[in-house]
C-alpha cells in the first residue's frame, strides 16, 4: 500500500473537493475491487496482484526518477499526467501478470503510462512496447518531448513511432507477430481498435483512458470480429 501514501497531500485535497468520488475510491480500496478484478482477468492470485501494484513504489531508482518528473508535471495541471494514479499501476500489474511479448500503446503524451509499462517489461525481462504518438504538445510542459518521463535505462524495450495512430496502426499490424494471449494491445480513445483487431485474439486485454468515450471503439472492435 506504499503507493497510496506517495502523494497523500494531493489525495486528501481531492477527497475534500470531490467527497462523493472519494467515497467510491475508498470503497474500491478496502474491498480490493481492482485487485480482485485483475486477478480474475489475469488468472493470478489477488495477493500477487497487490504485490505488483506496489512494486514501482518499492523500486528506488524508478521512484526517485518519478519524484523528479512529478515536480515538473505539477506545473501542467493535467489529470492524465498524474504519476501516482492507480490506473497506471493497474496497467503495470497487468503487464507483470500476463508477461506480454508485445504491447501497443496509442497516445503517449508525457509517457507516464509508457514508463510504468516499460518498468514492468524490464522486471519481466521480456517484451517490447510499441508507442504511437501524433506529437501534440498540448499535454506537455514547455520544452519537453512526448515520452520525456521514460527514463533512459528503460528505453531499450521501447519502440516509439511518431505519427497518427490511424496510419501507423495498420502498418504495425502487418509487421508485428500476431497478438495472442501473451500479447497485449493497449489502445486509447479516438483511435479505431479495428485496425489491429483482425490479428488479435480476444484474450488480448485493452486498457483505455476515458472509458466512456473508449467504450464506443471497444464495442466497434468486438462487432468487427
Ligand atoms: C491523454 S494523453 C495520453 C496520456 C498518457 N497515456 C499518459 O499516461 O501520460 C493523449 C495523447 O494521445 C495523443 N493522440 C491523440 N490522437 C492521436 C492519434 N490519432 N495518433 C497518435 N496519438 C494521438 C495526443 O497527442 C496525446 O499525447
Amino acid at each position: 500500500m506504499k503507493w497510496l501514501f506517495l502523494n497523500a497531500k494531493e489525495r486528501l485535497r481531492r477527497i475534500a473537493t470531490h467527497p462523493g468520488y472519494a467515497a467510491k475510491v475508498v470503497l474500491r480500496e478496502v474491498t480490493w475491487a481492482d485487485e480482485r478484478f485483475l486477478a480474475q482477468i489475469t488468472s493470478e492470485r489477488v495477493s500477487r496482484v497487490r504485490q505488483f501494484i506496489d512494486e514501482p513504489a518499492h523500486t528506488p531508482e524508478f521512484l526517485r526518477h518519478i519524484f523528479e518528473c512529478e515536480k515538473i508535471l505539477r506545473t501542467t495541471r493535467f489529470e492524465s499526467a498524474d504519476v501516482y494514479a492507480k490506473k497506471v499501476l493497474i496497467q503495470y500489474a497487468i503487464v507483470r501478470a500476463l508477461r506480454p511479448e508485445t504491447i501497443v500503446e496509442t497516445g503517449v503524451a508525457n509517457g507516464v503510462s509508457s514508463a510504468h509499462m516499460l518498468l514492468a517489461l524490464h522486471k519481466n525481462r521480456q517484451g517490447t512496447l510499441h508507442s504511437i504518438e501524433i506529437g501534440d504538445s498540448t499535454y506537455l510542459p514547455a520544452g519537453r518531448e512526448p515520452g520525456w518521463v521514460v527514463p533512459d535505462w528503460l528505453r531499450g524495450r521501447w519502440k516509439f513511432h511518431l505519427g497518427d495512430a490511424r496510419q501507423i496502426l495498420p502498418q504495425l499490424a502487418r509487421e508485428l507477430p500476431s497478438l495472442d494471449s501473451t500479447g497485449m494491445c493497449r489502445l486509447k480513445s479516438r483511435v479505431p481498435c479495428r485496425a489491429l483487431w483482425p490479428q488479435s485474439n480476444l484474450a488480448c486485454p485493452i486498457t483505455c483512458d476515458s472509458a466512456p468515450q473508449s467504450a464506443h471503439y471497444v464495442r466497434e472492435a468486438y462487432d468487427s470480429l
